[in-house]
Parts: C-alpha cells; sequence; structure tokens
C-alpha cells in the first residue's frame, strides 16, 4: 500500500451496523475534516486530468458534491451536479437507478452539457455502482463525453467497477476494501 494510501484508510472512520446490523459504514466525513488527506485526496483524484481541458466535473449528490467542486476548481472546470429527484430547479432529464431494495431517480438540468462536452463523473465510494450506473446513462443522455467515473473507496466485492467498465466506462479508485 502506498503513502497516501495509508493517510487516506488512516483518515476514514468505519463504523460497524451503520444504517443497519452487519454494514462497515465507511464514513469519508473525517477525511474531509482532515486538511492533508483532504488535499491528498483531491490532488490524486485529479491528476491524471490535469491538462487534459476536461469541460465538468459531475458530482453525485451527497458526497460527489464536496470532492466534485474541490476538483472542478482545481481542473478549473465548471461544476454538474447529479441529484434525487425533486431537487433541481429548471427544466430535468432523469434516470431510474438501482438501490439495494428498490428503486430510486436521479436528475441533472437539461442544459448542464453542450453536446459532446468532456465530463469526469465523481463520488465518495462505489458498492453495487447501481448510483453509478444511472448517473452514466443520465451523462450520455445528454450527449456528454465520459472521461473517467472517480471514487475515493472501491468496495470491489460488490461488483461497481466492474459494471461501470462493462460499459465502457474508465474507472479510477484511490483506496479498495476487500470484504467490505
Ligand atoms: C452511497 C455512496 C454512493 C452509493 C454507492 O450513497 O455515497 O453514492 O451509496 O452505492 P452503490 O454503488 O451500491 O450504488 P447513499 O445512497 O448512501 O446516499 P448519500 O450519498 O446521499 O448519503
Ligand atoms: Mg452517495
Amino acid at each position: 500500500m502506498s503513502d497516501l494510501q495509508s493517510e487516506l484508510m488512516a483518515s476514514i472512520r468505519t463504523i460497524p451496523d451503520y444504517p443497519k446490523p452487519g454494514i462497515l459504514f465507511r464514513d469519508i466525513t473525517t477525511l474531509l475534516g482532515a486538511p492533508r488527506a483532504f488535499r491528498r485526496a483531491v490532488d490524486e483524484l485529479v491528476h491524471p486530468y490535469a491538462g487534459l481541458r476536461v469541460a465538468k466535473v459531475a458530482g453525485i449528490e451527497a458526497r460527489g458534491f464536496i470532492l466534485g467542486g474541490a476538483m472542478a476548481h482545481q481542473l478549473s472546470a465548471g461544476f454538474v451536479p447529479i441529484r434525487k429527484k425533486g431537487k433541481l430547479p429548471h427544466e430535468t432529464v432523469s434516470v431510474a437507478y438501482s438501490l439495494e431494495y428498490g428503486v430510486d431517480e436521479m436528475e441533472m438540468h437539461k442544459d448542464a452539457f453542450l453536446p459532446g462536452e468532456s465530463v469526469i463523473l465523481v463520488d465518495d465510494l462505489i458498492a453495487t455502482g447501481g448510483t453509478a450506473e444511472g448517473a452514466v446513462k443520465l451523462l450520455r443522455k445528454m450527449g456528454a463525453d465520459i472521461v473517467a467515473a472517480c471514487f475515493v473507496i472501491d468496495l470491489p466485492d460488490l461488483g461497481g467497477r466492474k459494471k461501470l467498465e462493462d460499459l465502457g466506462v474508465s474507472v479510477r479508485t484511490l483506496i479498495s476494501y476487500a470484504g467490505h
């Protein structure tokens, strides 16, 4: 494990049995609150894309907003929020996505992209990949060109990374918890 990965893991808090028994919740609020770890995580997320002239960073509500805002600033890109249904004020496009139990809908403003604009998708964590898959569908509906999808945390046993790669999306994660 690299020095960066050790620092990120040390700054993430694990809460057993949240939100329900048997789940180990990986809480990034402690990483966000640690100035050096937060800076290093964002630097590492943007590193491959500096100089690529990425037009936009799209962040998934809610924790993807924090990372995505910082990444967009560093890349001199715009930021686009992908929100849960009913939160955006202008005309939207929406897509259904699967959660562990059932489905939900996420939305984006319909004028968030010009056709062919490049975008990096970001969220804090990828587990089953249902959320990120929905975001990919939404971005493609908008005609955006997805450069990569980035996550601080991968839970590889849940298959999300593979799901996105099978859709032809390049996936980048900083740390991985096998066995959750
Ligand atoms: C968590 C996490 C990711 C998603 C990953 O969000 O922040 O967005 O789950 O799970 P998946 O890969 O199985 O779809 P959550 O749904 O808890 O919502 P929140 O970020 O608004 O708290
Ligand atoms: Mg989330």
